[in-house]
């Protein structure tokens, strides 16, 4: 049942403001974040994170929020490349395997060579999964079945799930005080309207793709905790549109992608005004100095700073910064889904792609 929507992608990106607040809420009970108790984050050394695809980007953000909030390093890593790496695991490090599925055959072999070496936990939404069933604490993210191929609803509620394990493991190592916690949880309560907020901007967000949708390819920009997003925008429109797109970080942009930019190649900066705006503005003008064609997605303060030069520009709601990965993930996806659609392809379902990976 696809809701009145013309496809469960689109359905699952219009579900995230429910779903996200049905995580939280399973999550966050008296003003506390209830983990099992198992999870004993005063005695960690290190977290391995590792998955695949979407799954790793979200991995790749949550670094973000484990290093800077709780104070944990934090390794990540692809698990087909983990698996056969054989790294070393210590006794005082947690590995969290993160699949939406929880079937994919290279996660799982990765998890299987951790057992017996480190405490595991899998972030997953189904409970019944191998990964679940094998880890020895499962973090269910709640987000509901997704169908679309393309994974949507799954991403943030794995990055809500994420970003309350960090704020827990933070308050537990005692580098947070229970009044920021209790603030960064008001702050996670209010995403789903800000969520509901950037879901209204459906109109002009379709409009930018369907000017993507004419290009052969796309660079995706992000710096920090955007950075990972600038990854997931690219699969996300590959996956669904078939157009050839690649993420980077923006201080990477002089490093080797500023030789493709011409005018045909719409570069597309996700950039929240905070405090690398700045650097990422030069990295744009960068771009459009050589006739590139910026969409520039930020906030009210960032468009009035910047927008400037640009191509178009997309206006997000404000958010605050810890959290705001989750939030730009939904122009990412809708940008995504608007150029597909445009292009007529099969958005539910691309070419040779398959929902669960069971197999390397
Ligand atoms: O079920 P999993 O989360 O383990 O799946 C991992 C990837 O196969 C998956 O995220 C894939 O990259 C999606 N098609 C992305 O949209």
């Amino acid at each position: 049942d696809k809701g009145g929507h013309k496809h469960f992608m689109a359905k699952e990106i219009a579900e995230q403001p429910t779903v996200i607040g049905e995580a939280l809420a399973h999550y966050i009970k008296g003003g506390d974040i209830v983990l099992p108790t198992q999870l004993d984050f005063a005695r960690l050394d290190r977290i391995v994170m590792v998955a695949c695809g979407t799954a790793f980007y979200a991995c790749l953000t949550a670094k973000y929020w484990f290093e800077q909030v709780a104070g944990i390093p934090v390794e990540v890593d692809i698990a087909s490349e983990f698996r056969y790496r054989e790294p070393p695991i210590g006794p005082n490090t947690l590995a969290v395997f993160v699949s939406q599925s929880g079937e994919t055959a290279d996660t799982l072999a990765a998890l299987r060579y951790c057992a017996d070496k480190a405490q595991i936990a899998a972030v997953t939404n189904v409970d019944t999964s191998s990964i679940a069933r094998e880890a020895d604490v499962n973090l269910p993210i709640r987000a509901g079945a997704e169908i679309g191929v393309a994974s949507t609803k799954a991403f943030t509620c794995q990055l809500t799930v994420l970003a309350l394990t960090a704020l827990k493991a933070a308050h537990a190592r005692g580098r947070m005080d229970d009044d920021t916690l209790a603030d960064h949880l008001a702050e996670l309560q209010s995403l789903p309207g800000r969520l509901n907020h950037a879901l209204g901007q459906a109109d002009e967000i379709a409009a930018a793709a369907r000017a993507v949708a004419e290009a052969q390819d796309v660079l995706f920009l992000g710096r920090g905790r955007m950075y990972p997003l600038a990854l997931e925008g690219a699969l996300k429109l590959k996956e669904i549109s078939y157009i050839h797109a690649e993420g980077y970080a923006s201080g990477e942009l002089k490093h080797g992608p500023i030789a493709l930019i011409d005018k045909t190649v719409p570069v597309i900066v996700m950039a929240p005004r905070d405090a690398l705006f700045d650097k990422t503005v030069s990295n744009m003008q960068e771009v459009m100095a050589r006739g590139g064609k910026v969409l520039l997605i930020t906030d009210r303060e960032g468009a009035a700073a910047a927008e400037e030069g640009t191509w178009r520009t997309l206006v997000m709601p404000e958010c605050p910064a810890l959290f705001e990965p989750i939030l730009y993930a939904l122009p990412a996806q809708l940008l995504a889904y608007h150029a597909a659609v445009a292009k007529g392809t099969d958005v539910d379902q691309p070419r040779n792609l398959a929902k669960s990976v069971t197999v390397e």
